[in-house]
């Protein structure tokens, strides 16, 4: 039986790369995202089957307790079993701290951080009764170093760091590996967003003076989620082609 993977936020950007990659090394892949519009001039699902494996889209607020516990429970009745879980749904809500309002605040912290205890709250119940799983939570070298506009965003992907950790330590005794990883500024819509300036900065600082891209991304938490990670567990690996040495 081919394994299953649940990648949060994966209509477009790293997300959807993350869902491909992980579809050409078998698995098959629940999409997650928030409604069938963010699916919209996407042909994600149709090209994660080229691969042959069964891939379905299901819509869920992750920041949202009740709806992570009906997307895990669809996602195992649709495929029988949940190997991999890929924590990738996340915002940004940039600010200087002195103008940041309560909303930007609350709702990175609502969306990265919540929805990581959400799905792993419910999807690892499942995996603890199969004796296996991965989960790879995506945090961001914003949450190692800090990012200026970014106290919300730096909270909430510290956070997730911290929650690897504690994860991992809880549910290794039962096969469950948990592991992050920490890229840097990888091209997708949520990096357009910033002006050509805040973009020539970040350039200088990067070892390899170039962006990564979602592909890259996918290839580190592919590893993480096969067998070949076996004996890894707890661990931040930066993807960020050496921004932060
Ligand atoms: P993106 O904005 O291109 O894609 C994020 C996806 O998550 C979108 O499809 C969006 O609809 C979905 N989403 C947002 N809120 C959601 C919710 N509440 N429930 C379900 N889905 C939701 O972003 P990108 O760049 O692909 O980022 C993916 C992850 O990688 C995020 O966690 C981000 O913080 C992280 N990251 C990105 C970096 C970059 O340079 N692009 C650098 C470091 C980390």
């Amino acid at each position: 039986m081919a394994k299953t993977a649940i990648i949060t936020g994966s209509a477009r950007g790293i997300g959807a790369a993350i869902a491909l990659k992980l579809a050409q090394s078998g698995f098959n892949v629940a999409l997650n995202d928030l409604n069938e519009k963010s699916f919209e001039g996407t042909d994600i699902i149709a090209e994660c089957e080229k691969f042959g494996i069964t891939a379905k889209a299901y819509y869920a607020d992750v920041s949202k307790s009740d709806e992570c516990e009906k997307l895990a429970k669809a996602v195992k009745e649709d495929f029988g079993e949940i190997s991999a879980l890929v924590n990738n749904a996340g915002i940004t809500r940039d600010g200087l701290i002195a103008r940041m309002s309560d909303e930007q605040y609350d709702m990175v912290i609502a969306v990265n951080q919540k929805s990581v205890f959400n799905m792993t709250k419910f999807v690892s119940n499942i995996m603890l009764r199969q004796k296996y799983g991965r989960i790879v939570n995506i945090a961001s070298v914003a949450g190692l170093y800090g990012n200026p506009g970014q106290m919300n965003y730096s909270a909430s992907k510290a956070a997730v760091i911290g929650m690897t950790k504690t994860a991992a330590k809880e549910l290794g005794r039962k096969n469950i590996t948990v592991n992050a990883v920490a890229p840097g500024f990888i091209s997708t819509p949520m990096t357009d967003k910033l002006t050509e300036e805040q973009k020539a900065k970040m350039l200088e600082a990067i070892a390899m003076r170039r962006y990564g891209t979602p592909e890259e991304v996918a290839e580190v938490v592919d590893f993480l989620c096969s067998d070949k990670a076996s004996y890894v567990t707890g661990q931040v690996i930066e993807i960020s082609g050496g921004l932060s040495m």
